[in-house]
């Protein structure tokens, strides 16, 4: 790879910047100060080193998100805040993507990469993922709708109705007297406001809705909204399929 890519890659700034950086000699190849932008090093073999600091380049960056609401899960959007403005500028040097969508009033776990295979991994109706939310129902939430939720719903699309996979409800609590109810409930498809169509087909009303999971990786809670950190390496490797 050229050397004033893997310096731009690597967050040292535009193509044009880390030119000049090369030109006044800051940069060392194997000891030896390099001159030349198109200069060729092998970034996992060549000992790159930026003012006396060595650089490692990643071709892949992981991130967990904790998305807050009032944020929307895209790359770019004329009105609303997007989940790439909450990263760092040397975090989008890679350009990593969201996997997957949230609402923009649901919360949680959100994983931001650039390894596409990794994202087709996750999101591809074929690969029936897990996805584990906690909501907060308006209603009280009974043995009837975990039943009807592990049968299958039926649920209204503009092309053909479908019927849901089955889903896992579990309630955690309910308050009869407030009326409201808490749940976890794991989806292996994921269709446009699926939870909220899952709950409206049983006549209530989702409150709040936070993603927990996805497949073996859960929502770091140490993370407040807004908060991101990169995956571990076994994280990683977990997520990837054996
Ligand atoms: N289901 C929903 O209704 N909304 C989400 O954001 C995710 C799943």
């Amino acid at each position: 790879m050229r050397l004033d890519k893997l310096l731009a890659h690597t967050g040292f700034g535009t193509r044009k910047e880390v030119k000049k950086i090369i030109k006044d000699g800051y940069i060392e190849i194997n000891g030896t100060i390099a001159k030349k932008p198109g200069e060729k090093v092998d970034p996992d073999k060549d000992d790159v080193r930026v003012g006396g600091q060595r650089i490692y380049y990643e071709e892949f960056v992981y991130f967990m998100l904790n998305k807050p609401a009032g944020v929307i899960s895209a790359t770019e959007d004329f009105i609303h805040e997007t989940v790439l403005d909450l990263l760092g500028p040397a975090d989008l040097v890679q350009e990593p993507h969201p996997v997957g969508r949230l609402d923009i009033d649901t919360e949680g776990l959100l994983i931001l990469t650039n390894d596409g295979q990794l994202t087709h991994q996750l999101t591809s109706p074929k690969k029936e993922v897990d996805k584990e939310y906690y909501a907060r129902i308006e209603g009280v939430v009974t043995e009837d709708d975990v039943a009807k939720f592990e049968e299958g719903l039926i649920l209204e699309d503009k092309e053909e109705d479908f019927k849901t996979r089955p889903a896992k409800l579990e309630i955690l609590s309910v308050d009869e007297e407030e009326n409201e109810s808490e749940i976890n409930v794991t989806i292996h498809e994921g269709k446009f406001h699926q939870v909220k169509r899952m709950f409206a087909a049983v006549g209530k009303e989702v409150l709040y809705l936070k993603r927990i999971r996805m497949k073996n990786l859960e929502l770091d809670e140490t993370l407040p909204p807004g908060e991101y950190r990169p995956l571990t390496e076994e994280e990683i490797k977990n997520l990837k399929p054996e």
